[in-house]
């Protein structure tokens, strides 16, 4: 079943990319991920839309990468933009029949589930990691649930936590946080936000 998320993306495709100014932190994260693993690596790319710029970072890492995204425009754009890496269409919350992993990632994902879903997802994720068990994550900043927006034009729904909501989501899943920083970005010209980055480790 195509949600109205995926719906939205399939809407957004390559606009995404042209759209989204400013992606430093998130390279950042990678770069910090890339350093953290050895190789081989097997990393899982939640919600991994385009592949730009996290499956292709990876892949150009050597590392092998398993994206998942509902949408069928974004895994297209994935395959052509970050070739080499895996690229499923399914919901990011089918996850059990995937395998393990060293490091997760879901960068801006999560916040397109409601806040019901992602405990469950944490859940069958630290089953599936193994050796490192890093879980990236980016958020953004705010406090509530099935939130509708407008993005690029096309209306959607998120969800967001404040800071510390958001440790104790992943505690209660049994993560540690071991980082976690707040970035103002231009997510959508002229629209900046105020994004989380956390990087945790499955205890
Ligand atoms: C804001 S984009 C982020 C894409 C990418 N991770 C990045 O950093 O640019 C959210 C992605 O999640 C996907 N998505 C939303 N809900 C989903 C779901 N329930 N299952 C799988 N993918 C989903 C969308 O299709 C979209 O590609």
């Amino acid at each position: 079943m195509v949600s109205e998320q995926s719906a939205a993306f399939d809407q957004i495709g390559r606009r995404y990319d042209e759209s989204f100014v400013e992606r430093d932190a998130q390279l950042a994260e990678g770069a910090w991920l890339i350093e953290q693993l050895g190789r081989p690596a097997r990393v899982l790319d939640l919600g991994c839309g385009s592949g730009l710029p996290t499956a292709k970072q990876l892949l150009d890492a050597g590392i092998e990468v398993v994206g998942t995204d509902e949408s069928a425009v974004m895994l297209e754009l994935a395959e052509a933009q970050a070739p080499g890496g895996t690229y499923l269409q399914r919901d990011l919350r089918e996850l059990s029949d995937l395998g393990e992993f060293d490091a997760a990632v879901a960068f801006f994902s999560l916040l397109m589930l409601t806040r019901s879903d992602i405990p469950p997802l944490l859940r069958q994720l630290r089953e599936q990691l193994r050796g490192p068990r890093l879980l990236l994550i980016a958020m953004v900043l705010g406090d509530f649930d099935r939130f509708p927006i407008s993005f690029l034009g096309v209306p959607t729904e998120v969800c967001a936590y404040p800071p510390d909501d958001l440790r104790k989501v992943l505690s209660d899943a049994d993560f540690e946080t071991v980082e976690l920083r707040e970035v103002a970005a231009e997510a959508e010209p002229n629209r900046i936000e105020v994004q989380i980055y956390l990087r945790a480790k499955a205890e």
